[in-house]
């Protein structure tokens, strides 16, 4: 099975469904159906999650085919995109039926067709949220809410509600000290926004660090925040480095590199962060022998906060799922980073280890 998040895509034109494969597939594991009939089967037993539908698609035309599917998947319809001509959007905005799908007028401009695809994507993964027990639905509720707030407010140089974000991750600490992140994993396991499921990931995994050593109250809270907020700065990073599917180049890699700085800068905007939030996002890629960035600190420079998030950093990096990867699992991750004898602390390691492989039977 692909790792990739599956999408469909619906169209009587050869030469379309061929562009629109060959631009989307590094990012998605996309089938592209030209018969209308076949299509509507495909859906039941695919359920992609979110689906594509070119209005030139026969016999029926694709506002037809979207009720269809909507009429047979009922509730379980996948969140999806009519692409239509100039000519037919005034019929289109005139229609009553188009349910939740959105439209986008041809020529198709890619990568608008990128963003609206993760947004379809993500608002599925979000509402299937509803399903979770209460703590994990207000844990990814509250968490996605305040990551978007956060993006906005950066985008218009406005401070970062830090208050907020401490808030939001109540319910994330939670569901930690009640042994309930492994439903929280899987439930983000499919949200496009891969910025945001690293940063919970982090936050989660820190947050359960801190537990296995005997943190506790607000200063799991700071923990959790930290980690929901290491990762800031990448919102300065070029889209196409950030999420390149697949390894970056050294002149790609010295960017990606001054997101550390970039979270900085974020941060000089704003009052009343906690030194311990700001020792995680500013060192979470120092290494104990002096050899991470950006500052090269070295051992006694590094609190216990910056080495378990750099531990944690490093184990949510090779645990995520990506584009071009699947997750490793845990014991190999954990096997790696017992290999960095030099970089990491392996005391906190060990606890981390014990936690994962034999505490609570986690993951993936
Ligand atoms: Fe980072
Ligand atoms: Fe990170």
């Amino acid at each position: 099975m692909s790792d990739k998040t599956p999408i469909s895509f619906v169209t009587g034109d050869a030469e379309l469904g061929a562009e629109l494969y060959s631009v989307l597939a590094t990012d998605f594991d996309v089938t592209v159906e030209s018969d209308a009939v076949k299509a509507l089967d495909g859906l039941e037993n695919r359920r992609p999650l979110a689906l594509i539908v070119d209005e030139n698609i026969k016999p029926i035309g694709g506002m037809k085919f979207l009720e269809r599917a909507g009429g047979r998947l009922g509730k379980q319809m996948m969140p999806s995109l009519l692409l239509i001509s100039k000519q037919q959007e005034t019929f289109v905005q005139k229609t009553a039926y188009l349910g939740e799908a959105a439209y986008m007028i041809k020529p198709i401009q890619w990568n608008l067709l990128r963003t609206k695809i993760s947004e379809a994507v993500n608002s599925g993964v979000e509402k299937s949220w509803d399903q979770l027990p209460p703590v994990q639905r207000s844990v990814l509720k509250e968490t996605v809410g305040i990551f978007r707030d956060c993006f906005g407010s950066i985008q218009h140089g406005a401070p970062i509600p830090v208050a907020k974000i401490e808030e939001s991750c109540r319910p994330l600490v939670q569901a930690v000290t009640d042994n309930q992140v492994t439903g929280l994993l899987n439930a983000v396991q499919d949200h496009d926004d891969y910025t945001y499921v690293h940063s919970l990931r982090v936050a989660i995994y820190l947050s359960l660090l801190g537990h296995s050593i005997g943190i506790k109250g607000d200063d799991l809270l700071i923990l959790s925040s930290g980690g929901l907020m290491h990762d800031l700065g990448k919102c300065c990073i070029p889209h196409s480095i950030l999420n390149k599917p697949g390894r970056l180049t050294d002149d790609e890699f010295v960017i990606m590199k001054t997101h550390v700085n970039h979270t900085k800068d974020i941060f000089d905007t704003t009052n009343n962060i906690s030194e311990s939030i700001q020792v995680i996002a500013l060192q979470h890629h120092e290494k104990v022998n002096g050899t991470g960035y950006p500052n090269g600190l070295m051992g006694g420079k590094l609190n216990e906060l910056a080495r378990m998030a750099t531990i944690v950093d490093i184990y949510s990096a090779l645990t995520d799922r990506r584009v071009y990867k699947p997750p490793m699992p845990a014991e190999k991750a954990i096997a790696i980073l017992e290999s960095m004898t030099d970089e990491v602390d392996q005391n906190l390691l060990g606890h981390l280890k014990s936690y994962l492989l034999e505490a609570s039977g986690l993951p993936e």
